[in-house]
Order: structure tokens, then C-alpha cells, then sequence
């Protein structure tokens, strides 16, 4: 007889009002240059928003050490202090300078987990990450070339590598292998910013992604991971130092930079929840549309890994009652009232 299980409660279906929040906060700083504010704004409200949520959550991917980070640093209590002890990871404004200079896809991004299962990045800023969708997740091995990795994952997918499109971050250090993508035949999707869209398509069918490839931060590469194991896609990272303190420091502790780390490393838990809310639009999600009379309009995805379910929410926002959402001072409102 097939055991039937109650439903329960889908965290991720009130992460959503908290990404909204963020988002909408940052929207307003799109095209300003402004990259502090933004972020700033966003982190207040999204802080505000995670309190009236019932988890007792700690943030194990902030904004970074207590002292540099007033709010959503790593360590930081927040929830209701009542329910499920979750990790929590966040990225209020994932993509800053995409939102500073109104480039496509920044997102505010939230991802929960039960408490101790999210891997600590410790002294790692960088990582090299392979992302994939579902069908092709027992092919990658990021120990092998970029090359074997596209071919095998061809294979899986049963198209060919010339078909498939990766997603790469335009830096300096991607020299190589953006040559080594060319020769094997693969598009190449090259963005300035936000690898954590670029792993969201890459685990979702048909976005016209098909492989995130590349070294990015790698707070962002746990929380894209959240994203992955909700899909069940496939994800493996190394760390990848850039920054001399960071080499320095992972040297004197003795870690392997070899070691591969697993999505089952990256979140180890069952169950998990990601939330992710478009500030700036772009193919995958659409950025906030401010308007005084439709209201203001957000996109976001909803994933949870136990059921699997994926939700695209379009939410409507009434500009009518002012929101205080400030534990500090910040000029108006940002267009939260009323969310
Ligand atoms: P921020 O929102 O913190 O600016 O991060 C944007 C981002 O592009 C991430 O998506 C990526 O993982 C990381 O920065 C790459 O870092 P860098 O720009 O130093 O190479």
C-alpha cells in the first residue's frame, strides 16, 4: 500500500515575501551607481521581513563578519525565534552592480535548510562551480576538462555539444576556458555578474542555459546549490582562491584545494528552500515595475527540494499604507508600503 504523508508547511511560500521585499527595496536604487545604498536597503528590508517569519534562524551566508556587516552577518539570529531551526543564507542583492548600473538579472536571493546542514565556506572566497539540470547530473565531473565535461553532458542530454549553451562569468581569469568552450563547440552566455542566475538556469530546463562553468564567490555557490538540490539538478565546486590573504590563509590551514565538494556537501539536508525575486529583468526573471496606479509588480521562483515544486510568482504590491521596514534610517519608503 502506498504510505500517503500529510502536507506541510512549504517554507519557501513565505521566503517569497521576503525576497519581494528586498527587491523592491533595491529597485529603486537601479541605474543610480549607487551600490552600498542599494544593498543597504535591501538588507533592511529583508531583515525586517525574515523577523516575521516562525523559524529560529541563523545566517551562515551573510553579508559577512559581525563588524563590517550591521545586519545578515554570519552568526546572526533572525526569524521569530520560534518553529524549525533552519540555516539560513542570503544574498539580498545578489548581482550589485547589475542593480547600480541597471544591468539585467540581479536578484535578491534567500535559502533555507535545517540547522548544520549548509557547507561553511570558512576562508574561501572563490570557487569553481559546474551546475547542470537533472538529466545530465551523473555525467559532469569537475575534476576532468571543461571539454570531457561538455561532451559527457552532451551525451546525457542526447544533443550536440554545439547545441548546448554554458554560462560564464566575464572575467579575466575565464580566458582559458571561454578558449577551451570555443574549441569544443559549445555558445557561450558571458555575463559581468550573477553566477547564482546563471546556476538557476543551468539546473532549470529550457531557460537556454545549459551549464553554468567557472570560478564566482563561493557564499553564492551554497546558495546556488540550495537552488540545484530543490530542482535536482547536479553541482559539484572547488575552491578556486583569487586573493592572495584567501591563498595564504586556506595554505596555512592546510586545505585541499583539490577536494571536490558535492551538492550533498554544499546542502546536507533533505529538505531545502530557495527564493528568488528579479530586480533587475531579465530573460529568466523579470526585474520590478514601480507603477502608482497598477501597483508594483514583482517575479519570482519558489523551489523546494523535498516535493520538488517550482513556483513562478508574480506578485502585486498596493502603494497604499507606508511599511516601516527601517531599523536605521533610510529616506522613504523605497516603494514598500503595504507588501
Ligand atoms: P556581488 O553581488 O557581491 O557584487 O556579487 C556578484 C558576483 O558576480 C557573483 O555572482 C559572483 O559569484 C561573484 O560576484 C564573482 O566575484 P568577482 O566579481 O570578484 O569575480
Amino acid at each position: 500500500m502506498t504510505k500517503r504523508i500529510k502536507p506541510d508547511r512549504n517554507l519557501a511560500m513565505e521566503m517569497v515575501r521576503i525576497t519581494e521585499a528586498a527587491a523592491i527595496s533595491a529597485a529603486r536604487y537601479m541605474g543610480t551607481g549607487q551600490k552600498e545604498a542599494g544593498d543597504q536597503a535591501a538588507v533592511d528590508a529583508m531583515r525586517a521581513v525574515l523577523d516575521t517569519v516562525e523559524v529560529q534562524g541563523t545566517v551562515v551566508i551573510g553579508e559577512g563578519e559581525k563588524d563590517e556587516a550591521p545586519m545578515l552577518y554570519n552568526g546572526e539570529k533572525v526569524g521569530m525565534g520560534v518553529g524549525p531551526e533552519v540555516d539560513v543564507a542570503v544574498d539580498p542583492v545578489e548581482g550589485t552592480n547589475l542593480m547600480a548600473y541597471g544591468r539585467p538579472n540581479s536578484i535578491a536571493v534567500l535559502a533555507m535548510a535545517e540547522k548544520g546542514s549548509m557547507w561553511n565556506p570558512g576562508d574561501s572566497f572563490y570557487m569553481n562551480k559546474l551546475v547542470v539540470g537533472k538529466q545530465a547530473r551523473e555525467a559532469i565531473d569537475i575534476t576532468k576538462s571543461p571539454a570531457d565535461n561538455l561532451y559527457a553532458i552532451a551525451e546525457a542530454l542526447g544533443r550536440d555539444v554545439r547545441d548546448l549553451t554554458v554560462f560564464i562569468l566575464e572575467k579575466e581569469r575565464h580566458q582559458p576556458l571561454i578558449a577551451e568552450v570555443r574549441a569544443a563547440g559549445a555558445r557561450i552566455s558571458l555575463h559581468t555578474d550573477g553566477d547564482v542566475m546563471g546556476g538557476l538556469m543551468a539546473c532549470i530546463p529550457g531557460t537556454g542555459v545549459d551549464v553554468l562553468m567557472g570560478i564566482g564567490g563561493t557564499p553564492e555557490g551554497v546558495i546556488t546549490a540550495a537552488a540545484v538540490k530543490a530542482i535536482g539538478g547536479g553541482m559539484q565546486g572547488m575552491r578556486a582562491p583569487q586573493l592572495p590573504d584567501e591563498k595564504a590563509r586556506l595554505a596555512a590551514a592546510g586545505v585541499d584545494l583539490g577536494q571536490v565538494i558535492g551538492l550533498d556537501e554544499l546542502i546536507n539536508a533533505e529538505d531545502a528552500f530557495f527564493a528568488a525575486t528579479g530586480i533587475t529583468g531579465g530573460s529568466f526573471l523579470e526585474g520590478v515595475h514601480f507603477d502608482r496606479e497598477a501597483g508594483v509588480t514583482t517575479h519570482s521562483i519558489v523551489i523546494r527540494a523535498l516535493t520538488g515544486s517550482v513556483r513562478y510568482i508574480k506578485g502585486i504590491h498596493q502603494l497604499k499604507r507606508p511599511m516601516d521596514f527601517k531599523n536605521r534610517d533610510i529616506e522613504g519608503t523605497h516603494g514598500l508600503e503595504d507588501l
